[in-house]
């Protein structure tokens, strides 16, 4: 089946190219079959094993085939229709609003913790094993060092070791100092977010959020007495400024929300010159931009974009930051990077739950000084990216076809466009009577919005379940639509 001329003056690599794509167009080579192993073909064809990686690796930058992490290459499943800024998808809302739906929100977070559920519905990438026995042991470690320190409080804006980790983690990605003073370490992003606001805004004050954004948010904003104003964004890079511009021109914004890097859920990131166009506007406009930034370390090619707070010159920025979603969400740590507000950051947090837990905080600054963080975001990022790919092929699979997708740049979450007939609260809970949980679209804005779209995490391992999971909503959403 598969020979080279070596006569031939096209490169050899080019030639194996030639090869396969000949075989995937034959039909010899389909959909979710392995190509032969680099060892193997570089045996059958003669040539060396460099060249058949070299061939392989052009392939998948074509898109024609996928990497699986310890497995090998795989011919790619046609992927979903992408969600592209020509979509007819939805216009936000232009006036401020308060947030409803708490009824459904609360039957989405039930439905998450029913036993055996598949965890569709939450955006939680689940740790290796190695890696989660690796923070166990520095657990253990610490308690055996630290003794009755490890059970007393820790200092409201947190232990000192954790804040050097994180301060200088900016510094090794970014090349940015950052004053371990001015970061707070709190009970996980969603107190950052929550200290954030409250440090800004009070009750009846005017948010701006993404349209769509994340639920948590929403539920914040809510119980703050806060009002939400969504800004329009586009599916392939996040908020649009011209749109955010108009927002800020008719309404008194207090503070905008948005996660320039990792959107959840369309799972996008903002473009650099955007990210400078959004600082401008917002020292201009004297507004204070709070920045989601929990999902940064999962991007999954790209060095980490600088937060927004690093251009600024009014200071108006903070950024918030979590290990839930790189580490372990029930430790509870997170941090806030507030320069300008430290002060009134560390009466809030003093306030509210006087400090952090000192175990998890101490094991996790051990985590990171020891390289095993790093370690394990090497490993789960190509193992998020291909479960990525795996879903998208899926939902190709088994979904109507007129279903799009985002098309998320990491993270490990899904964000779907169902047909216009679809309602996602009624789908939800028949998945959910089915152990299937999945989040309904209406929950992502604070308006009847998205109520045919749903968001789809692929932070667990793969297995047949998924894949059943996956038939049995498409063909749910078949049946109804
Ligand atoms: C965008 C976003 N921000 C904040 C949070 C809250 O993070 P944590 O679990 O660390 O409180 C989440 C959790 O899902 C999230 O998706």
């Amino acid at each position: 089946m598969l020979a080279v001329d070596k006569q031939n003056s096209d490169y050899l690599y080019r030639q194996v190219i030639d090869l396969i794509t000949q075989n995937l167009e034959s039909g010899t080579l389909r959909p979710g079959d392995r190509l032969p192993s680099l060892r193997r073909m570089s045996r059958q064809i003669g040539v060396s094993i460099p060249t058949v990686r070299q061939a392989y690796v052009e392939l998948e930058r074509q898109r024609k085939v996928e990497s699986r992490p310890q497995s090998g290459f795989y011919v790619r499943h046609r992927a979903s229709n992408p969600m592209v800024n020509t979509s007819p998808g939805v216009r936000p809302s232009a006036q401020p609003v308060p947030i409803g739906g708490r009824g459904l929100m609360e039957r989405v977070y039930d439905g998450l913790h029913q036993p055996g559920v598949v965890p569709f519905g939450i955006a939680n990438p689940c740790m290796a094993k190695p890696a989660a026995k690796a923070l166990h042991r520095t657990m253990k470690r610490v308690m055996a060092r630290a003794e009755e320190r490890s059970l007393s409080y820790a200092p409201t804006m947190g232990e000192p070791g954790l804040r050097r980790q994180i301060a200088y983690r900016y510094l090794d990605s970014l090349g940015s100092g950052v004053d371990p003073e001015s970061i707070c370490i709190t009970n996980g992003g969603q107190e950052a977010l929550l200290l954030a606001l409250r440090a800004v805004a009070g009750p009846g004050d005017v948010i701006a959020v993404e349209s769509p954004t994340y639920h948590g948010l929403l539920e914040l904003i809510d119980s703050l007495g806060m009002l939400a104003i969504e800004v329009e964004t586009c599916p392939e890079e996040g908020v649009i400024i011209d749109a955010l511009r108009q927002t800020l021109d008719s309404h008194p914004v207090a503070a905008c929300m948005f996660s320039t890097t990792l959107s959840n859920p369309l799972g996008v990131s903002m473009p650099q010159r955007d990210r400078e166009r959004l600082v401008q506007l917002i020292d201009e406009r004297d507004v204070v931009l709070i920045e989601d930034d929990v999902y940064g370390d999962l991007l999954y090619d790209d060095a980490r974009p600088k937060p927004a707070e690093f251009y600024s010159r009014s200071g108006n920025i903070m950024t918030c930051g979590s290990f839930s979603k790189t580490a372990a969400p029930g430790y509870r740590i997170g941090w806030l990077l507030a320069e300008k507000y430290r002060d009134e950051i560390s009466r809030l947090k003093r306030s509210f739950s006087c400090s952090s837990g000192l175990l998890q905080q101490l094991t996790l600054a051990e985590f990171l000084a020891s390289g095993d963080y790093d370690r394990y975001l090497k490993t789960l990022r190509p193992v998020l990216r291909c479960n990525a790919q795996r879903m998208s092929a899926a939902v190709a699979r088994y979904f109507p076809a007129e279903t799009r997708t985002s098309q998320p740049v990491g993270g490990c979450v899904l964000w779907l466009e169902l047909p216009a007939s679809v309602d996602s609260e009624q789908l939800f809970d028949e998945a959910i009577a089915a152990g299937i949980s999945i989040a309904p679209g209406l929950i992502f804005s604070p308006c009847d919005r998205y109520r045919n779209f749903i968001r789809l995490s692929y932070g667990h391992p793969w297995t047949d379940e998924t894949e059943d999971s996956l038939r049995w909503l498409g063909e749910t959403v078949a049946a109804g639509a």
